[in-house]
């Protein structure tokens, strides 16, 4: 199948990333690397997480960080919503687009949100339909995809059920997640091809962290499956808090440079998300993980 013309990029640095960097990053810098982001062209801009303060502190801030925010007409601001808490707190904070984020695999959904896979998915039901009651969009996001810390191998059918039960509460995307970065490009399909039985193809996201250097690849084995949405962390920022020694999203840098070089458009300014990357990273004080950012870095030093 041919390439998309276009691919959608949604950013999810502020929120996948953050929640995993150990150094502290102050509200206000929240606030300004998500302004940044969001004067990119990006349409999308995942910025916060409505979920307990004790699993995950780094996103305890995030009311004020959606109070704080200047928004951009035409993008998005999606937050984490767990369950109907996390949902009352995100109305509150008056996000137009919440996720909820199951799991394919019981042992990451019991050790990330403390619900085995059906209880998760009762759970979100209410939580959808009153998100969807109040004119909010709801995402759909599916971890451990290609594989989970603690059981290994998932298969693509247990992926399937999953994003066939997320579609029918009504999410009008649904993201894949390579939580620990272990999948190839032949499995990744096999996988989208499962899910895709269920949800159509422009509905579809993939989101793969670059545990074992296999996101890109495994990126452009979905696009030529014709999914046209990819999740991805500016700077390479984060990982996940339950799942040990899973390293950051690809790099909203690396995706970019891929699709510009594939004639693949996608309507961001890829100097401008350098700029934010460079911006981040400095707060972090540590270079970008990103091979692109690091490679123009180095350019630029010669
Ligand atoms: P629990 O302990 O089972 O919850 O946690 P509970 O309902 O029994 O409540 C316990 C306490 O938490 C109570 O407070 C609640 O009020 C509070 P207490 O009475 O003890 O003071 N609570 C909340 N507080 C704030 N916001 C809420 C909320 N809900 C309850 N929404 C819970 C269940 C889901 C809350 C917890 O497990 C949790 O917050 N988990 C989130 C974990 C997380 O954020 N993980 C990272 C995101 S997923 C990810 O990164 C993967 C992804 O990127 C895709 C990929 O890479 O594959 C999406
Ligand atoms: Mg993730």
């Amino acid at each position: 199948m041919a390439l998309p013309e276009f691919v959608k990029i949604v950013e999810v640095g502020p929120r996948d990333g953050l929640q995993n960097e150990k150094a502290p990053v102050t509200t206000a810098q929240k606030i300004d690397l998500i302004d940044r982001l969001s004067q990119t062209g990006l349409q999308s801009v995942e910025a916060a997480a409505f979920v307990s303060p004790k699993w995950v502190p780094q996103m305890a801030d995030s009311a004020d960080v959606m109070a704080g925010i200047s928004r951009k007409p035409g993008v998005s601001y999606p937050v984490l919503t767990p369950n109907m808490k996390g949902l009352e707190g995100a109305l509150a904070a008056d996000a137009k687009e919440v996720a909820i984020f199951g799991a394919a695999s019981e042992s990451f959904s019991k050790r990330n949100i403390n619900k085995s896979i059906a209880e998760s998915l009762e759970t979100f039901q209410p939580v959808a339909a009153r998100a969807l009651a109040e004119n909010v969009r709801v995402r759909g996001y599916i971890s451990c995809v290609l594989g989970c810390p603690y059981e290994g191998k998932v298969m693509p059918e247990a992926v399937a059920e999953v994003a066939r039960a997320l579609k029918a509460m009504g999410c009008y995307e649904i993201s894949l997640g390579d939580t620990i970065g272990v999948g190839t490009p032949s499995e990744a399909r096999k996988m989208v091809e499962a899910v895709a039985a269920h949800v159509p193809i422009e509905e579809v996201a993939v989101h793969f962290h670059d545990t074992y250097g296999q996101a890109l690849a495994n990126l452009y084995a979905c696009l030529e499956l014709g999914v046209a949405v990819a999740d991805s962390s500016v700077a390479g920022l984060g990982g996940c808090p339950y799942a040990k020694g899973a390293t950051g999203n690809v790099a909203t840098e690396d995706v970019l440079y891929l699709l510009r070089g594939s004639g693949i458009e996608t309507g961001v300014d890829f100097d401008a998300v350098m700029q934010a990357g460079r911006y981040i990273s400095n707060i972090l004080g540590r270079p970008p993980v990103s091979r692109v950012h690091r490679a123009l870095m180095a350019k630029e030093a010669a």
